[in-house]
């Protein structure tokens, strides 16, 4: 589903993310896993070219489901992000627009890409928060971004993510706001829209145990290169790389 080949990103003309290779698997979860400033966040924004001022792809290849992405036109790239391919981020409030409510959102983000009336948008996000088991729906449909508990912003962000039906879900750090607890339920719930919708997760995180829980593949970022790339079993239990091996051993462990 997707290929990415050799891809070098550069800020300012300096390299950040440097002859990266992997591939997403249509129901796949993809982890990338790597300490911060490792280039994550650059690699997974780059995909749907949504990269902060001075970032750009100098090099190398994005094919998603027979396209090149790194050659669309910017009306090309508007219709598959957000559509085929969505986002979730780290801090769902932020990057939610604060003067429109939840509903407004729903309905701003289907109608970018189809034609469609308030009433139906409403009723889509009610319906998919509900599978979601977002409790009290149409409050939350007329609340504000900053009304909303982090927990609850973030799995409004996941139905937000796919309300056009995504084939792949780039999730940048979906947890890592997120209370121990609250985390938990939100692995929970990706997993869930992964089996029911059947849509691959490509999902960064620094934190190792959100990807080992989750993801079917695993890479490892160090100094903006993938250094390690395989099942999730043999990087967690056969790491090659000797960062590999100090992330793994850099795990907190409870001592009583
Ligand atoms: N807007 C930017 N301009 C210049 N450098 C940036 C910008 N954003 C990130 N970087 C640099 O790119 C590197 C990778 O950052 P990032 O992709 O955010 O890492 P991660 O998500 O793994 O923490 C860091 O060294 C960071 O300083
Ligand atoms: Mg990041």
């Amino acid at each position: 589903m997707l290929k990415i080949h050799n891809l070098e990103v550069c800020y300012d003309k300096h390299i950040t993310v440097q002859n990266v290779n992997l591939s997403v698997q249509a129901g796949e979860i993809v982890g990338i896993v790597g300490e911060s400033g490792s280039g994550k966040s650059t690699l997974v924004r780059s995909v749907v070219d949504i990269l902060p001022k001075g970032g750009c792809v100098t090099n190398g290849c994005i094919h998603f489901c027979g396209k090149e992405l790194t050659t669309l036109k910017d009306k090309q790239m508007n219709a598959v992000r957000g559509k085929d391919i969505a986002m979730i981020f780290q801090h769902p409030q932020l990057t939610m627009e604060p003067l429109m409510t939840i509903d407004q959102a729903f309905y701003e983000c289907i109608h970018v890409h189809r034609k469609c009336e308030r009433r139906e948008a409403r009723e889509i996000g009610k319906s998919l928060m509900t599978d979601l088991g977002l409790e009290k729906p149409d409050r939350i449909l007329n609340s504000y971004p900053f009304e909303l508990s982090g927990g609850m912003a973030q799995r409004v962000a996941v139905a937000l993510a796919l309300v056009n039906g995504p084939k792949l879900v780039l999730a940048d750090e979906p947890t890592s706001a997120l209370d121990v607890t609250v985390q938990r339920k939100m692995i929970d719930l990706l997993l869930r829209v992964r089996d029911k919708t059947g849509c691959a997760l490509l999902l960064v995180s620094h934190n190792f145990g959100v990807i080992a829980k989750m993801a079917d593949r695993v890479g490892v970022m160090y100094r903006g290169k993938l250094v390690e790339w395989g099942l999730k079993e043999e990087v967690l239990y056969r790491p090659q790389h000797g960062y590999t091996d100090r992330l793994i051993r850099a795990i907190p462990k409870i001592q009583w």
